[in-house]
């Protein structure tokens, strides 16, 4: 294989364009096909990048002898069989966000990936980004102490998707961002899942409450919603000794660390009443952050792990675990907000 990675674009709708230009700038990737169903989007491709093979195929892209990966940023539904057909042609994968619409699929694409010796990679753009790795780096050091709580705001007047409701949408970016600094940075594993939701407007959710469980008192929550007045972005992690407030509609300091917190001493041993509760209210800092484009960080990344077999944060077994908690909130908003345990 060249050294520098070939890369087949299938999708070029509103997310595709932004894969081309990253993979087009480098310096390990670059793109040598789009396939594209839409004649205007093949258009709109052609005059972008006059350069760059234009097909309406998918097949024909897989099949391309100078396309030594896949990335496919088409709709959810189509994932599993675009990407098992990359894949069985010998060809490195990218998926989009989310995986796939199942487990049972994202485990065979796994399966599939490790048996060709393929790297299989997910776009979960959120953990390429400065912002969420700075928090990720905080949560380690063990700078925020024991995490209390992980609590998530994703909502605005959001398109409306056909084919599947607003977690589908929008709660994999909070659950990607929940997993990279909980569970891939101090072990702390997700257990269940709980979600309500409602469709105001038609068959599919608008809005839905996730909350997610973990060992002991961790806990945490999602709110997506396409149907608010304001865009709200924002995620709190709260530490026992720090706390950080992520707003990541800030063009200025989006992360915030407050040395904020509660110490509660126990006056009677025998009653969880009798507390003696003090509050801290310090300073609040700013860390710096890196502002490289996440999708760039992203692209390379999936390029060392074609080319070198290096590792990712948002490789197959990630992929696996955030559809894993998709199916169940899914499963657990069509039971009222019963408990699905993961
Ligand atoms: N990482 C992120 O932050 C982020 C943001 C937005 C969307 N996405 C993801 O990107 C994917 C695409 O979303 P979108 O908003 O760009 O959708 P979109 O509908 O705007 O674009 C999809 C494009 O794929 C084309 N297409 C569909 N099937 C095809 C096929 N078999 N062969 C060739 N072309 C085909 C369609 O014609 C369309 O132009 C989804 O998985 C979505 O979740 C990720």
């Amino acid at each position: 294989m060249s050294a520098t990675l070939r890369i087949g674009v299938i999708g070029y709708g509103y997310w595709g364009p932004n894969l081309v230009r990253n993979f087009a700038a480098g310096p390990r990737t670059k793109v040598t096909a789009i396939a594209e169903q839409s004649a205007h989007r093949r258009q709109v491709a052609a005059s972008q990048f006059p350069y760059i093979k234009i097909v309406d195929d998918a097949a024909a892209l897989i099949a391309d002898p100078e396309v030594d990966a896949v990335a496919i940023a088409t709709p959810i539904f189509t994932h599993f069989d675009l990407a098992k057909r990359a894949l069985e042609h010998g060809k490195h994968v990218l998926v989009e966000k989310p995986l796939t619409r199942a487990v049972a699929e994202a485990e065979e694409l796994t399966k599939l990936a490790a048996a060709k010796k393929l790297a299989l990679m997910v776009d979960h753009t959120f953990v390429y980004t400065g912002a969420v790795r700075k928090i990720r780096d905080l949560v380690q050091s063990g700078e925020l102490g024991r995490i209390l709580y992980f609590d998530s705001v994703r909502i605005n007047l959001g398109l409306f998707q056909p084919d599947f409701n607003v977690i589908w949408d929008l709660a994999p970016h909070d659950l990607t961002i929940m997993d990279f600094v909980l569970s891939q940075t101090v072990g702390a594993h997700a257990k269940w899942v709980s979600a309500v939701g409602a469709s105001h407007y038609g068959r599919h959710e608008n809005l839905a409450y996730l909350t997610v469980g973990f060992e002991d008192s961790l806990i945490a929550h999602v709110h997506v919603n396409w149907v608010a007045p304001v865009k709200t972005r924002r995620t709190i992690i709260a530490g026992d000794k720090k706390m950080v407030v992520w707003d990541d509609t800030s063009p200025v300091e989006p992360v915030k660390v407050y040395e904020a917190g509660v110490d509660v001493q126990h006056m009677d041993k025998d009653t969880a009443y009798a507390l003696n509760v003090q509050y801290r209210s310090g300073d609040v800092n700013s860390p710096k952050l890196d502002g490289k484009e996440a999708l760039s960080v992203m692209a390379q990344t999936f390029a060392a792990a074609c080319l070198d077999g290096a590792p990712s944060p948002s490789d197959a077994s990630v992929g696996v675990r955030i559809v894993r908690m998709l199916e169940a909130a899914q499963q657990s908003l069509e039971r009222q907000g019963a408990r699905i345990t993961l």
